[in-house]
């Protein structure tokens, strides 16, 4: 048996993470690329650029890799049920991917599974969300089923009044209306199965986000409930069983102390996912070696916490477009911070790298907020608050 070659299509930062476990573990990564700029081309020796939404392109390149795996969920579930037909092994597989690619498909899946969702509906005009929110109360979500991203396809309307905003949005088909539920935080609990069974899942997690895009994550969730660490751990487990799926899996959920189970399923993700990259430094398997081999049918690695709290802090696009130079600034305030940066040219906003920090020992959780705070904004800003390291 020669080492087996992992194709993935895309080549967002989330594949170009893989390249370091891939190159560890002797294995051998292809990207399928959406051009020659993007993050993970210049990390993955073969990488070939093609249109992800072409058959023959799929085909190409699946005839060279022995699994086809993702970084991101955009791919038509019609091709890849034509490569499925082919035999190409898909890891996830197209079925089991449905649930990442289409919110309403979601929300059906995680109410036959008996777990806990928002209330919801399908709806394709105005009058659907005004009879729905008449049930349910104002203000409620609109997402559209399919292709969003970082908050794009997620609109909160306050009232009757405001629908007219969503006029744009009815093009036919279903769109999704949600409650807007008063979560007091949103948790994660990041799974990984490999094909034959096995699955492991790594502490909850407590994600913030900033105007819908993630930008710092605490592991593991400070305070949370054993019960309610429990419940979810198991929830995702259940799902990725249930719903076959294979690889890195993210559930993202809002905790709702006082109300119903104390927890609601937002969505899925199955890829490697930012509210793990902590796992990168912070746990003794990394989501990015997990996925690798959870997707070759390999033993998954032990997901133990390394610390008693890691965080993870998003770099996103600022005032710095000269990052390299913040290096060393960045690097002196923090020498215990990891730093992780994706080789993307800086625009406002945009996900560019993070910053993973581990508790030392006895360390308070806000000390350690701040030091990966403090390397982050020093990269993103160019200057910045010198922060103390205690680790
Ligand atoms: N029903 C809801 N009630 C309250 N807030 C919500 C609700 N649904 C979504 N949100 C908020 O909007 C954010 C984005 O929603 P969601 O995760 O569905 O969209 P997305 O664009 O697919 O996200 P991602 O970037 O994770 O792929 C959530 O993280 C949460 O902060
Ligand atoms: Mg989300």
């Amino acid at each position: 048996m020669t080492f087996p070659v992992v194709g993935v299509i895309g080549g967002g930062q989330l594949a170009r993470m893989m390249a370091g476990p891939a190159v560890e573990l002797g294995i051998e990564l292809r990207v399928l690329a959406e051009g020659p700029d993007v993050s993970a081309v210049a990390a993955v020796a073969h990488s070939s650029i093609g249109d992800y939404r072409d058959l023959q392109t799929l085909r190409d390149f699946a005839a060279g890799v022995d699994v086809v795996t993702f970084d991101h969920e955009h791919v038509p579930g019609e091709l890849l049920e034509q490569l499925a037909a082919d035999g190409v092994s898909i890891q996830p597989s197209p079925s089991a991917l449905l649930h990442a690619q289409d919110k309403l498909v979601m929300r059906r899946a995680v109410e036959d599974l008996g777990l806990p969702n928002p209330r919801w509906r399908a709806v394709r005009d105005a009058a659907g969300i005004e009879a729905f929110a008449v049930e349910a109360g104002w203000p409620v979500v609109l997402k559209t089923p399919r292709g969003g991203y970082d908050g794009k396809g997620v609109l909160v309307l306050q009232d009757a009044a405001g629908v007219a905003e969503a006029a744009a949005w009815f093009t036919g088909g279903d769109l999704l209306v949600e409650q807007f539920v008063p979560f007091s935080r949103e948790l994660s609990v990041l799974v990984a199965r490999r094909p034959s069974g096995e699955s492991l899942a790594w502490p909850v997690v407590e994600s913030i986000q900033v105007d819908s895009v993630c930008d710092e994550v605490i592991a593991p969730a400070p305070g949370l409930p054993a019960a309610i660490a429990d419940a979810v751990t198991a929830a995702g487990l259940r799902i990725a069983e249930r719903l076959g799926v294979t690889g890195v899996m993210a559930v993202e959920l809002f905790e709702t102390p006082g109300t119903g189970v104390g927890y609601l399923v937002n969505e899925l993700a199955m890829r490697p996912h930012n509210s793990g990259h902590w796992t990168m430094d912070g746990s003794l398997t990394g989501q990015f070696e997990q996925h690798l081999r959870a997707v070759l049918d390999l033993p998954l690695g032990a997901t133990d916490p390394v610390r008693q709290y890691a965080v993870m802090k998003n770099i996103l696009g600022g005032p710095n477009t000269d990052i390299y130079a913040a290096y060393p600034p960045g690097m002196s305030s923090g020498p215990s911070a990891k730093v992780h940066f994706y080789g993307k040219d800086v625009r406002p906003g945009r996900k560019i790298g993070h910053v993973n920090a581990l508790a030392a020992q006895g360390e308070p959780l806000e000390a350690v907020r701040a030091r990966a705070a403090g390397v982050a904004g020093t990269l993103r800003d160019g200057t910045g608050m010198p922060s103390t390291d205690h680790a």
